[in-house]
């Protein structure tokens, strides 16, 4: 697998820094952090069960989204992380998930599925911890079908205050925590043919946001014809739940 590694400030990330960040993780990961963003799980899901087809979560984790999708969805789950896989693949069985089809150890930039794949694709608190996020949007986008839906729960730093402070403070961690303090939503905005149409400040503390992007139809098949002319651009103002 090729080796990424981006350097953003003091903040480097690489695949193999990811992987045993999460090897270290994958026991404790549902009574930790899990458990903490479990509110922003659970309201993205609500929203994603009110749609249809396939769906596809990109760094599924532990799996503590699967049983959560309703029945009709046909779910496909990646993430680069045999160890939290292993655990995704354990709740699956226990709780007889028929509605999940696959679980794949795959990378999040280069995903082995055909364009136009899936009705939904999902990535929830995954953006901040990959090597290249610009590179995971054009894939996400080059996966979903058009007119679809790419959904992204995350951590957006802030320049300003205490939490842009503390943010700063602790970038130079991010080869150690495995994940990036310091992350503006520019990076997922902007460089792609998804037009932007929801975005939502979830609990806890508003500390992370559900941003909603419809792939164009249009941009799908214009994009065939002229590659390098079109970005979507986006206004970014979180509405609170
Ligand atoms: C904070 S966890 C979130 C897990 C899950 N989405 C949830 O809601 O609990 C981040 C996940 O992204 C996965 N991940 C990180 N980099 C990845 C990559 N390049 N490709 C696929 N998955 C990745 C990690 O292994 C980890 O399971």
């Amino acid at each position: 697998m090729q080796e990424m590694t981006t350097k953003i400030g003091n903040s480097v990330i690489n695949l193999f820094d990811v992987k045993q960040a999460y090897r270290r993780w994958a026991p404790v990961y549902d009574i930790t952090f899990g458990r903490l963003v479990e509110a922003g799980r659970r309201h993205t899901i609500e929203i994603m069960n009110r749609r249809k087809g396939t769906v596809l979560e990109v760094g599924v984790g532990t799996g503590l989204s699967l049983p959560r999708y309703a029945k009709h969805l046909r779910v496909t789950g990646i993430d680069i992380s045999p160890d939290m896989l292993n655990k995704a693949k354990g709740r699956v069985a226990r709780h007889n998930l028929e509605n999940v089809e696959d679980l794949q150890e795959m990378d999040a930039g280069t995903l082995e599925f055909p364009d136009e794949e899936f009705d939904t694709v999902v990535a929830m608190y995954v953006l901040t911890v990959v090597p290249n996020p610009e590179q995971v949007m054009r894939e996400l986008e080059r996966v979903c079908a058009p007119g679809g839906q790419v959904i992204l729960v995350n951590h957006f730093s802030q320049d300003e205050g205490v939490r842009g402070f503390i943010e700063r403070l602790i970038a130079p961690l991010a080869r150690i925590i495995g994940w990036r303090p310091v992350f503006p939503v520019e990076r997922v905005l902007g460089n792609s043919g998804l037009r932007l149409t929801d975005t939502r400040s979830l609990r806890p503390l508003g500390l992370f946001t559900m941003l909603r992007f419809i792939k164009q139809p249009d941009f799908a098949a214009d994009r065939k014809l002229m590659p390098e002319t079109h970005a979507g651009r986006a206004s970014f103002n979180p509405v609170r739940t």
